[in-house]
């Protein structure tokens, strides 16, 4: 399941811990090369020092939270790599509150930068890199909590669940865009028990990246759907 990985480009964001740092192990066990990111200067050292003796990895420092990340991290790309295979947005934050009012007014601006803008501009930043690569894919890792059904049935964590349901119409619409050019998916990894997902959550880490990988193993043709793993699910 994993050749058509080796040789491969691929940038993942949020790789220092949770489903990217598992993810971005399998990347590079599958001879893929990776650049990833994070904001923490010294956990991100620590994965890059276990990444390297996997395989070629090359860490970029970038607080998503910052307007001018997306930048740095594309600036870094391109100086690095004359084209991408794949870009994995991963990285996002969440913070449990009960409803808006507990989450006051400035949540949504701070999520929404780390959540949703942050991923538009790395994919607006990567397409040139992107359509020189090989049957190439943009991933965005969004959540079950962001369906249309979970937003009519659950008001809890509003922001949280309002930046996934976007990131998910983010994905169809650059899938539109860029149709037949790269295939743009989004991915439900599962609830997991990682710092975001929680200790009570049923799943591992591990299993959020074999997902990841599934969705790098599609039919290339696939695009502007969701997925759970290589199952399709209703956005
Ligand atoms: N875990 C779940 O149950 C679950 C369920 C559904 C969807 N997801 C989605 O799966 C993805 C991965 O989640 P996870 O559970 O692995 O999360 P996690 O364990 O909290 O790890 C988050 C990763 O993103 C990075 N990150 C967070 N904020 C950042 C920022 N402002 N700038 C740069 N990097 C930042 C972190 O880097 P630092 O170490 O530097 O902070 C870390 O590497 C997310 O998109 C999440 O929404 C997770």
């Amino acid at each position: 399941m994993t050749a058509h990985l080796n040789g491969k480009r691929i940038v993942l964001t949020g790789a220092s811990r949770g489903v990217g740092y598992e993810s971005t192990k399998l990347f590079l066990k599958a001879g893929a090369h990776v650049i990833g990111t994070a904001r923490d200067a010294d956990r991100l050292a620590k994965a890059a020092e276990e990444f390297k003796t996997l395989g070629d990895f090359t860490p970029v420092l970038a607080d998503l939270a910052d307007a001018s990340a997306p930048a740095t991290i594309a600036n870094a790309v391109a100086a690095h790599w004359d084209s991408l295979d794949i870009l994995v947005n991963n990285a996002a934050v969440q913070v449990y509150k009960k409803d808006w009012y507990e989450e006051g007014l400035d949540m949504l601006n701070e999520q929404w930068r780390i959540n949703v803008f942050a991923q538009h501009e790395l994919i607006f930043r990567l397409v040139p890199l992107l359509k020189k690569g090989r049957e190439p894919r943009v991933i965005n890792l969004s959540s079950g909590a962001g369906t249309l059904q979970a937003l009519r049935e659950t008001p809890d964590m509003p922001t949280y669940r309002l930046t996934k349901y976007a990131l998910n119409g983010m994905s169809l619409l650059w899938a539109g865009e860029l149709r037949g050019q790269v295939a743009v998916n989004a991915l439900d990894p599962g609830w997991l028990r990682t710092d975001l997902g929680g200790p009570n959550a049923p799943g591992e880490p591990a299993d959020g990246a074999r997902r990841t990988l599934e969705v790098c193993a599609l039919p290339w043709e696939e695009t502007g759907k969701f997925w759970h793993g290589s199952q399709q699910i209703d956005y």
